[in-house]
């Protein structure tokens, strides 16, 4: 077989990224910049590099590094973060107060740099400015790409970066220096973040129990059965009521009948049926 096919299903299986044939320039140069970094001379060399252990696990973390897309936004598709805020967080609310159950969790999965997940916070924070005083709130970022999570543990940001973010949160939520912007550190407590690949049985078992979960742009590089298989760890991994807030061009069609659509001023979410 080829070998630059072999690494591309190599990725698939481990990663639920599918790149078709189409997409064969993009692999195979990405493929090419890991065998120059460690001066291998062959695709079939730098493939069994990676089932060697232990290199070849902290090889396949660099490999990630070159393979994944990170493009990411503060206030990507407002709409849905509007919807967050005035609709899904006040019905969750309504049903865990008759529960006594003052705890919110809401999950960033795919999260790249950081700043969905910190969008979230800063938009819960502005609505909600006492909610701490009752509510427990969880907001987690995760995702396979470690240096990514790094950048948002960071939480330093540069001009370009901000561009969406409105001049009030801008104002109100960091501070600045002369490498860049900051998270301020009210918002950094909000949110916490964990390496961790959505195709890994293993750490899906540990995610558990959340109110809310975004994954958003990530299972556009999926083909429809590891789809469906981290539908079904998310569908596992929700309470009832449970939200799942999936991309602008991403839908559930195809995939699960197991969540209701609702359609929401300027967009769609999906509700967790029961
Ligand atoms: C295009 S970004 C989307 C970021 C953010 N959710 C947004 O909408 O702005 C897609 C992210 O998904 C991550 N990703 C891809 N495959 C993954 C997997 N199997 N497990 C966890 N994260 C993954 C990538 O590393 C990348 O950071």
């Amino acid at each position: 077989m080829d070998d630059v096919l072999r690494l591309r299903d190599y990725i698939y299986r481990t990663t639920g990224m599918y790149f078709p044939d189409s997409k064969r320039y993009f692999f195979e140069t990405r493929f090419a910049r890991r065998l120059q970094a460690l001066k291998l001379n062959s695709f079939r060399e730098y493939f069994e590099f990676l089932q060697r252990e232990p290199e070849g696990k902290k090889e396949f973390r660099e490999l990630i590094q070159e393979i994944t897309i990170n493009e990411t936004s503060f206030f990507r598709n407002l709409p849905q973060l509007k919807a967050l805020v005035d609709l899904v967080l006040p019905d969750i609310m309504k049903h865990k107060e008759q529960l006594n159950f003052y705890s919110i969790r809401i999950w960033s999965a795919g999260c790249s740099s950081g700043e969905e997940p910190y969008t979230i916070a800063m938009l819960i924070h502005d609505r909600y400015p006492d909610l701490h005083k009752k509510w427990k709130l969880e907001i987690l970022g995760t995702d396979i790409n470690e240096k990514m999570i790094e950048k948002a543990i960071a939480g330093e940001y540069s001009e370009y970066t901000m561009r969406n973010i409105p001049p009030r949160f801008r104002n109100r939520y960091f501070s600045r220096n002369e490498r860049g912007y900051y998270i301020a550190p009210e918002l950094k407590r909000m949110v916490r973040f964990e390496v961790a690949n959505l195709m890994d049985d293993v750490q899906m078992v540990f995610l558990k129990k959340f109110d809310v979960i975004f994954c958003r742009n990530v299972l556009i590089y999926f083909d429809t059965s590891s789809k469906k298989k981290v539908i079904e760890h998310f569908y596992n991994n929700l309470l009832d009521p449970g939200y799942l807030f999936l991309g602008h061009s991403e839908s559930l069609y195809g995939i699960t009948d197991k969540f209701q659509l609702v359609h929401v001023p300027g967009g769609m979410i999906y509700k967790k049926k029961v």
